[in-house]
């Protein structure tokens, strides 16, 4: 890969002007941060522009603008072989066809890798941004930041392959540091009950979802939730008030038979950006992650990316407005959802939004529903989504335990979307797909039979 990210380092040192193409959610901001930067700082000349996705019409008109290169990150491995017109580079990390690999093409999957856990789209583009400069090693903050928003600690609870090359750069560059602590989200910013409140990796019994129910274990276990009129964080108590909470959650999941193996899901690594503000979103990676989303996922990719490249105040200010309104996009999004609700079918089950939840935020909406006590973890779950041009947008999640069982989503979401005339693809345990409106029930049998052909086999 180091070899790959050198010959495309070295397009780069040969174009005067180069144009980023990203993806618009936290890992492709990231992604395009580290390559805007990396370019900057060679002195190139270069734009960035945030897409949704890549298909035919933006090819178009890529090549009829004529750059000198184009730079894909975190996409562009389905056109690899595609479009030979058009001088690019791409650094991506999702499954790539048959034949994709080429000279210009840095993918994990292309060396043995997996590009669910093992490195990011921002990772691929760290890379890159090395072999141009060993300065940049900055950068490495950005590229672990891509891969939380991308989840890629969830198999191990930590991250692993060549996110841990990337780790070990930051933590010797001071921009990275990394610990085993509860693993989950808003330590940095949610008042306790809150974190609790929200807990779904591993969920909480009578918890999750229930603020009263949080207070009252924080209660029985003695934890003052506020100080004066300061709701306290994690990141506000001693050890052994976070002994104390991890031992209360760990006994509550035992003791309501969630078992050893979940049990152990509550702890993991988690990775924080000491050079940033100490309970701020942007101390923490995952909250950090969860602050992009909330922008390129509303149009509003400039607010990320000048975030990430270190413009703060104005720029944080309106990344922090944009949050609360994700926030409560979820939240209303999952209850209407459930509204809608799942339908359960042999291989698959799915929810059809409609025009109730905006196309780019039906994947983390689904990833969080698949997680919950009353949603079936034995079957992936599909969330579609109408999207502002009437087509439908397809979001596909599953667990690890599928995955080790055969299913593949990338493959089973490409297959089917383009049988009914889409577009889809993705990673083996979250994919997505574009396809014409009335084609959902097509689309559904023919996701199902693909699906029982990759258990059987
Ligand atoms: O396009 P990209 O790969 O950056 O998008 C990743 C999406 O897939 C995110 O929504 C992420 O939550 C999901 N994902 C996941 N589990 C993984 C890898 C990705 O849920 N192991
Ligand atoms: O959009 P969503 O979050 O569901 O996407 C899940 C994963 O599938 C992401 O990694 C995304 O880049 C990928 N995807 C794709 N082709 C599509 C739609 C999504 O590769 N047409
Ligand atoms: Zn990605």
């Amino acid at each position: 890969m180091l070899e790959r990210a050198k010959a495309l380092a070295d397009s780069i040192t040969q174009s005067k002007e180069i144009h980023i193409v990203t993806h618009i959610d936290a890992d492709g901001i990231a992604a395009g941060a580290v390559a805007l930067q990396s370019l900057q700082r060679q002195g190139k000349e270069c734009s960035i522009e945030f897409i949704k996705q890549l298909d035919e019409l933006v090819l178009e008109r890529l090549q009829n603008e004529n750059y000198e290169l184009v730079w894909f990150t975190d996409l562009g491995s389905s056109i690899s072989k595609n479009t030979p017109a058009l001088k690019k580079i791409i650094t991506d990390h999702h499954i790539c066809p048959n034949g994709a690999d080429a000279p210009f093409h840095l993918n994990p999957h292309l060396f043995n890798r997996d590009g669910a856990y093992d490195i990011s789209g921002a990772g691929t583009a760290y890379l890159v941004a090395q072999s141009l400069d060993k300065k940049n090693v900055d950068l490495s903050s950005l590229a672990i930041v891509g891969a939380c928003g991308d989840l890629q600690d969830r198999k191990f609870c930590k991250l692993h392959g060549t996110n841990r090359d990337i780790l070990a750069d930051g933590k010797k560059a001071g921009v990275l540091h990394y610990k085993t602590d509860l693993r989950y989200f808003g330590k940095e910013t949610r008042p306790l009950h809150k974190l609790l409140q929200y807990a779904s990796d591993p969920l909480l019994p009578g918890l999750t979802g229930r603020e009263d129910a949080c207070m009252s274990f924080l209660n029985t276990l003695h934890i003052r939730i506020k100080d004066g009129d300061l709701w306290r964080r994690w990141i506000d108590l001693t050890n052994s008030e976070r002994q104390q909470i991890t031992s209360g959650i760990a006994h509550l999941l035992l003791t309501k038979g969630f078992g050893h193996r979940l049990t152990t899901r509550l702890i993991g690594e988690t990775y924080t950006l000491p050079q940033e503000k100490s309970g701020t979103e942007l101390h923490d990676a995952k909250e950090f992650a969860t602050l992009l989303n909330s922008t390129a996922r509303y149009g509003q990719h400039d607010v990320g990316l000048h975030v990430c490249l270190g413009n703060r105040d104005e720029w944080l200010k309106k990344a922090r407005n944009l949050l609360r309104g994700h926030r409560h996009n979820l939240v209303e999004g999952i209850q209407f959802a459930k509204e809608e609700g799942i339908e359960k079918r042999q291989y698959v089950q799915f929810f059809h939004a409609g025009t109730g939840i905006r196309d780019t935020i039906v994947g983390i909406i689904a990833n969080m529903l698949l997680n919950e006590e009353e949603t079936s973890n034995s079957l992936p779950l599909i969330g579609f989504a109408e999207t502002e041009t009437g087509e439908i947008k397809a979001s596909a999640r599953g667990t690890q335990l599928l995955i080790d069982k055969g299913l593949n989503l990338s493959v089973a979401m490409k297959k089917a979307a383009k049988a009914v005339g889409g577009v889809g693809g993705g990673h083996n345990i979250a994919a997505g797909a574009t396809l014409p409106k009335g084609k959902e029930e097509e689309f559904l049998n023919l996701l199902e039979k693909e699906i029982q052909s990759q258990f059987s086999c």
